[in-house]
């Protein structure tokens, strides 16, 4: 633990070292096909996470593996674009190990989008949905293990993973900007294969409305540290089954790409009217 620490600190110093030590209000992660967005950051600082110390290295096509740090919407933000994810062999804490560097640069409010799999029969491809809750059916766990005391606690409260004021503020978002958005549960597979047509009806009736392979651990470990994390998910496929296709990546990434435009208009919103109080 005094390890994870030590690197945290050395992690964030380094960032520092870059980007000096003004107040940065709100950690963004870009999902897959999304992120274009941290190319409309002002004033970026970009650092690869090849050259951060302790960072893991992204290696999904599509996702570009660098952090942005500036501003959007005047709002101070690190951005990442590119994210670890459990399937390219990290483990979990390895996946969540920038998150962690985002409290310890001091950041309090965490913003997830993704690309996900749409299980919702009634919603399509496009849509984009605020994560209200997620389900997480496979054992493993960011905070399984030794708990980093310094962190937060052993045992935590995950009722308000996805902050309700925040998910209110999107929903003011998507009325000011036109911008429609769905509400509704994320649930977490593995990957990288995608779900089989019987996963998605066992997916669909536990109650989750989209599936994928990401931000779950990410939301815990926010939750963990106290941070106000929001989720948003692009729908970018009718999950497997549901059409008589097979998926695949490049229509996820040809989504994300035809959505750009509506995704930005809302994001931006939502950065520039996130509660100056869930930042500090
Ligand atoms: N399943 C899992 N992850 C995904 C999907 C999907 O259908 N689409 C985009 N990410």
């Amino acid at each position: 633990m005094d390890e994870l620490m030590k690197n945290l600190s050395e992690t964030a110093e380094y960032i520092k070292s870059k980007v000096g030590e003004e107040k940065i209000e709100i950690g963004l992660v870009l999902g897959s096909g999304l992120g274009d967005l941290a190319d409309e950051i002002e004033n970026a600082v970009v650092i690869d996470y090849h050259d951060i110390p302790h960072f893991p290295v992204s290696t999904v096509p599509g996702h570009k593996g660098r952090l942005v740090i500036g501003n959007l919407e005047g709002r101070r933000v690190l951005c990442m674009q590119g994210r670890f994810h459990y399937y390219e062999g990290w483990t979990m804490q390895q996946c969540v190990y920038p998150i962690r560097t985002m409290k310890a640069l001091g950041i309090n409010s965490l913003l997830l989008t993704n690309a996900a799999g749409c299980v919702n029969m009634d919603w399509q491809p496009g849509d984009l949905m605020i994560i209200n809750d997620h389900i997480k059916l496979i054992q493993d766990n960011p905070l399984r293990g030794m708990n980093p005391d310094a962190l937060g606690p052993r045992f935590f409260d995950m009722c308000t993973a996805y902050d309700p004021d925040l998910i209110e503020v999107a929903k003011k978002a998507s009325a000011t900007t036109g911008v429609d958005t769905r509400e509704g549960v994320y649930m977490l597979f593995t990957g990288p294969s995608f779900e089989t047509k019987a996963e998605v009806r066992f997916a669909r009736i536990s109650g989750a409305d989209a599936v994928g392979m990401s931000t779950v651990p990410e939301a815990i470990t926010a939750s963990h540290m106290k941070m106000h994390t929001l989720g948003i998910s692009c729908l970018t496929n009718m999950a497997a089954g549901i059409l008589d296709q097979p998926l695949n990546h490049e229509e996820v990434i040809e989504t994300g790409n035809k959505v750009k435009a509506k995704f930005t208009k809302l994001i931006r919103e939502i950065v520039k009217t996130w509660p100056k109080s869930k930042t500090e």
